[in-house]
């Protein structure tokens, strides 16, 4: 059994040691998102700061820099009560609409996003550690994986096409990092604009010309469970500045 185990961890593709986008930057870039008076990513986390208030996030959690100081690098996780994976802006939306009574926000919209990120920065310089400590999760992991190594659209390109076999090659002006998690939402100079990981994860689909899965495809949990948990150890840099 155990040699079996140990045969079958040799023949499994080379796990390459995490690095963030960070590294992959130009220097210019690196010192935007190190400046937090420069950084134009904390726009939104002060927005989500502000939402924390008036939406009444306040009345249970209190002041969000002790109460979600490293909530956001478990994420996402498993819950019991749900019988489900649960990503971080599925929590928020599940406190917002079950316990303040407001309504969903939908996929991306900037109110969540700013939430996202407000959340996500009380993380800031902690390592990322997403469990994967029971087998809901092991199985989920593994459909999020096998997603991210099947060929798509019409370029018939996977993620790790580009994200692993091709890391450090450039691609139409951009160098091609690893593709990795720990910085969203980030702040992004080609879109002018902040971005969570779902409008990467669909930006990625637009470059290989495939259509993204359908909003409620669950695999939208398995591959972000997937990719979080890839980069366990690197530090979470919300809102990371990328080009
Ligand atoms: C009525 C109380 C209540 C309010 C108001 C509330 N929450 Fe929660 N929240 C909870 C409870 C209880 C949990 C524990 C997990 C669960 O049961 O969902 C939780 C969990 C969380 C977590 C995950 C914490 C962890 O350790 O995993 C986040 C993030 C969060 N809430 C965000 C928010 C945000 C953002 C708001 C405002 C939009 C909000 N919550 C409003 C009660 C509340
Ligand atoms: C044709 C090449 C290509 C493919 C295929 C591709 N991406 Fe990307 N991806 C990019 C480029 C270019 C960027 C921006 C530069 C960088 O960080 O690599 C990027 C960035 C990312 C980032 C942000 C990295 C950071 O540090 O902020 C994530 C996450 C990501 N991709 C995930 C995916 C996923 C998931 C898939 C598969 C569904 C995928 N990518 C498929 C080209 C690709």
């Amino acid at each position: 059994m155990r040699a079996l185990a140990v045969l079958l961890l040799l023949a499994a593709p080379a796990q390459a040691e995490p690095v963030s986008g960070y590294d992959f930057l130009m220097p210019e870039t690196q010192a935007l998102q190190d400046d937090d008076f420069a950084n134009p990513g904390l726009l939104w986390v002060d927005q989500g700061a502000a939402l924390w208030a008036q939406e009444g996030c306040t009345g249970c959690h209190g002041d969000a820099t002790g109460s979600m100081r490293g909530v956001g690098a478990h994420y996402p996780v498993w819950s019991d009560e749900r019988d489900r994976i649960v990503t971080i802006d599925e929590q928020i939306d599940y406190c917002r609409t079950e316990r303040l009574g407001l309504d969903p926000l939908p996929r991306g919209a900037t109110d969540m996003t700013a939430l996202d990120a407000y959340v996500m920065h009380q993380s800031r310089g902690l390592p990322v550690a997403v469990a994967l400590d029971r087998p809901e999760l092991t199985e989920a992991h593994a459909r999020g994986e096998e997603y991210y190594y099947t060929p798509r659209g019409q370029l018939d390109l996977a993620c790790a096409d580009c994200h692993v076999t091709n890391e450090g090659m450039r691609l139409r002006g951009e160098v091609l990092s690893q593709g990795q998690a720990n910085g969203f939402p980030i702040y992004r100079q080609l879109w002018q604009d902040i971005g969570s990981l779902d409008r990467m994860i669909r930006w990625c689909h637009e470059s290989v010309r495939a259509a993204p899965p359908a909003d409620d495809d669950p695999v939208w949990e398995d591959l972000e469970l997937y990719l979080r948990a890839r980069g366990n150890g690197l530090p979470v840099e919300t809102p990371a500045v990328r080009r």
